[in-house]
């Protein structure tokens, strides 16, 4: 193992400074949003696997995988694609499920999707996990009509047709559409348009996307991958106050090559630190797109919706390259830490943010095979920072050393802080560095609060991962390793750690 510039201690050491006088932005609790697509065995296996499974289910969705989902607080779910949404017809989802019509998937493996797995469906998954759902809509393939009806099927109460159609699918009231997405990745898979003439699509789709039964839909339009500028200017110009989100994509690829992207369990440190600078990535990318933003939108009433993250590694040796199959290490729970601080650093702007992928695709929460479930590191950190939903964040100053390896280097330390509406306060913090721990000062003025508890996620290796047969290596464990003395709190975080506190 490569060894970091500052390594010539046991330990490192870090000072933190949590303002919990200045209480800032609400951290929105769908920043803690996932995604599901019709990709691999996300859906099929992962989610549905019929009514007649020999797996326990509930009108065909797994329970086991539901019931670990209801314990995240799972704030919004976005279905049915990516990709797939821009060739997926809904009206081949609905109906009698032997009636329906098969599809050629042609993004993900060029599969025969047999629709059985459609709206009434995607709203039932959604009711019994407990969240809210997120629609992407087919500009790429599909007509305005299409999108138009289908809007009206989900959430209209009129005596209307489509409304009709849904009581005879055995729905007699509408569902709650909480958000509608126009289109996904329309400059590549969703119709490879350039940003003027998507904007002028968004605004002709978007004019149809009514809004039915006193519903607000809140709509979301197609934004830039990665640091697209330009589309972010074009639809701040063109479109603006007509959207009430605008989507970002980002993958973090851990050789920086998406030709041989690297393992997600055998990597090297070079590869970890690189890993985990995608973190830093996705704070320039959002500074920069929040900055225009901001200049037309200075209040900033337009969100940003981060609809797809992660990190995206090479498939598991064996698997179909185009079902996106990648197993999950403690270098993956790290990254999705670090994108916890920055989105809730970035609260007044980031609305939303959706890890891609729920189930069995990219950094999946969950790793099914048949009736075998293993719950991941990633999904272990969004369990622990279920805290954070709905807190007020605080400012924060850390000071800590760099973490270095050849010509990449992160901060070692990072942290978060936030008071929740039963003024109990959360902090969050990561040490990166893989082999030393870290001493962390944490100056806590005005925190009057008594009792501290904690819980630690690690492992003997950055590599450590879960799997069927062995599925706690990585897992919570209880943390007391700090020590209180009036404003202070000294806590000492082992190495290659995510750790939060709570202060009540
Ligand atoms: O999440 C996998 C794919 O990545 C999505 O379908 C697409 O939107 C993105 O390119």
């Amino acid at each position: 193992m490569a060894v970091s510039a500052t390594s010539f201690a046991d330990t490192i050491s870090g000072d933190l400074i949590v303002r919990a006088e200045r209480p800032g932005a609400t951290i929105n609790p769908p920043i803690y949003g996932q995604f599901a697509e019709h990709l691999g065995h996300c859906i099929y296996g992962g989610l549905w696997v019929g009514e007649n499974s020999s797996i326990p289910n509930t009108r065909g969705i797994r329970n086991d995988v539901v019931a670990a989902l209801k314990k995240l607080n799972l704030p919004v779910l976005r279905w049915p694609g990516g990709c797939f949404a821009d060739e997926y017809h809904w009206r081949d989802g609905i109906g009698p499920r032997e009636k329906r019509p098969a599809m050629i998937n042609t993004h993900w493996g060029g599969v025969v999707e047999n629709n059985h797995f459609g709206t009434h469906e995607f709203f039932d998954l959604c009711e019994q996990i407990g969240t809210e759902p997120y629609v992407c809509g087919n500009v790429g393939s599909g007509t305005v009509q299409e999108m138009m009806e289908w809007v009206e099927y989900i959430t209209s109460d009129a005596d209307s047709p489509m409304a009709n159609l849904r009581r005879k699918n055995g729905r007699d009231k509408p569902w709650k559409l909480t958000y509608f997405g126009v289109g996904n990745e329309s400059w590549g898979c969703g119709g490879s348009m350039r940003p003027e003439f998507y904007a002028d699509n968004y605004r002709r789709y978007n004019t149809f996307v009514k809004n039915y039964s006193g519903q607000h839909v809140f709509r979301i339009a197609c934004g830039p991958d990665s640091a697209n500028y330009k589309w972010t200017e074009t639809m701040m110009g063109e479109v603006g106050k007509r959207m009430d989100g605008l989507s970002l994509h980002f993958y973090t690829i851990p050789s920086g090559s998406w030709k041989k992207k690297g393992s997600a369990t055998e990597f090297t440190e070079a590869e970890y630190v690189s890993t985990l600078s995608g973190a830093y990535t996705m704070d320039e990318l959002i500074t920069k797109h929040s900055a225009i933003m901001d200049k037309t939108d200075p209040e900033k009433k337009i969100g940003l919706v981060v609809d797809e993250w992660g990190v995206w590694t090479d498939v598991e040796p064996g698997t179909d390259p185009g079902f996106l199959y990648q197993q999950n290490s403690l270098r993956d729970a790290l990254l999705a830490a670090l994108h916890f601080h920055v989105f809730q650093q970035h609260a007044d702007r980031v609305v939303m943010a959706n890890i891609a992928q729920m189930v069995n695709v990219l950094q999946a929460m969950i790793l099914t095979d048949n009736e075998k479930m293993v719950l991941t590191p990633t999904y272990h950190v969004f369990e622990m920072y279920k805290v954070h939903q709905g807190a007020k964040v605080f400012p924060i100053e850390l000071k800590g050393p760099e973490y270095t390896v050849g010509d990449k280097h992160i901060p070692a330390l990072s942290a978060s802080a936030s008071i929740d509406k039963e003024k109990k306060i959360h902090v969050s913090l990561v040490n990166a560095d893989p082999v030393r721990a870290a001493e962390v000062s944490c100056q806590l003025l005005n925190v009057a609060a008594q009792k501290i508890s904690g819980r630690v996620l690690t492992a003997d290796a950055i590599t450590a991962h879960n799997t069927f047969a062995a599925p706690d290596v990585v897992s919570p464990k209880p943390f007391d390793a700090y020590q209180r003395n009036g404003d202070q709190l000294r806590v000492t975080l082992p190495a290659k750690s995510v750790v939060v506190l709570t202060l009540e």
